[in-house]
């Protein structure tokens, strides 16, 4: 059975003792804004494989107002609270950490009247030139969802790649005590990677979104330069799409590729309009890595 908790206190009360009436083991958190879907729970399955049957797997599931824009769709995310629980004790999670919003902001949910956490220089690239003030409210969530739930383990999906990079550096530079464990986009069977706004798409909007992936495996099996293989990507992409950026970055973010090398290694990202819906995507560059 999944126990549900809904404040700190509650968390703290319980966490360690889920399994059995001493701590065992040890903890990996999976952060989530809910509306679960197969990449959320691949996130599950990945955390059980490293704590082992005496671990606990906590869930924290939150829609975190601190980092959606003004203009974006905080008030209409979906938020199917009791599928997302059943769909946690199908998967064997031991813990759901659900907070209200006053719980985790209790002075206010904007970033101006509180402490937060400044991205760097991978935060002001590629998603944030249209998202601005996401990823400070991002990580600052995520600093304080590792701070609440003190998980060896966190899990976070490829499929938000720089989103992942970001945890990453904010783990490193602030020196927090946890493991950070990137995880393999998981797609659908047409390719299109899962997401909680997949929901949003007409049946038209889908056909076109099925592009992307084409695009990035098109990227991914072409030989030659940096240039080409973005070339490669462009011409596979649907004219329907507004593209909002496809860049090829080392792994880290920390630079742009070269377009005149023969690169090896390094990441191939996406973000594009299909209607209304704003998506992204991105893969490996090397066809030998994951997509
Ligand atoms: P959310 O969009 O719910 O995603 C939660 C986690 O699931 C993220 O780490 C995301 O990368 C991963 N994920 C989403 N789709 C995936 C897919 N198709 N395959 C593999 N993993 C996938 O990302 C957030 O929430 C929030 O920003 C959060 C980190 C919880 C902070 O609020």
């Amino acid at each position: 059975m999944t126990l549900v908790v809904p404040t700190r206190s509650e968390y703290a009360a319980v966490a360690g003792r889920v399994r059995s009436d001493q701590p065992v083991g040890e903890r990996a958190c999976v952060p989530t804004m809910g509306a679960l879907h197969a990449g959320h729970i691949q996130l599950v399955k990945e955390a059980r494989k490293v704590v082992g049957e005496s671990g606990e797997v906590v869930v924290t599931i939150f829609v975190n107002p601190t980092q959606f824009g003004a203009h974006e769709d905080l008030a209409s995310y979906p938020r199917p609270l009791s599928e997302d629980i059943a769909r946690c004790t199908e998967a064997g999670v031991d813990l759901v950490f659900a907070p209200l919003v006053e719980e985790m902001y209790p002075w206010g949910a904007t970033l101006d009247s509180m402490t937060s956490i400044h991205p760097g220089p991978v935060g002001e690239i590629l998603e944030a030139v249209d998202r601005p003030d996401h990823f400070a409210g991002m990580l600052t969530v995520v600093a304080k969802l590792l701070n609440i739930t003190q998980p060896h383990h966190a899990f976070f999906g490829e499929k938000d790649y720089q989103q992942l990079a970001l945890v990453k550096n904010m783990v490193r530079d602030l020196n927090m005590p946890v493991k950070v464990h990137g995880i393999a986009t998981v797609r659908d069977s047409d390719g299109v990677a899962l997401s909680s706004r997949n929901a949003y798409l007409s049946t038209a909007e889908r056909e076109v979104a099925r592009s992307i992936p084409r695009a990035l495996t098109a990227a991914q099996k072409e030989v030659g330069t940096v240039a080409q293989k973005l070339a490669a990507a462009q011409a596979l992409l649907s004219d329907e799409i507004e593209l909002i950026y496809l860049e090829a970055m080392t792994s880290e973010l920390s630079d742009r590729l070269n377009p005149a090398a023969i690169a090896d290694s390094g990441r191939i990202l996406f973000a594009g309009r299909v209607g209304a819906t704003r998506l992204i995507d991105n893969c490996d560059l090397n066809s030998k890595g994951s997509a």
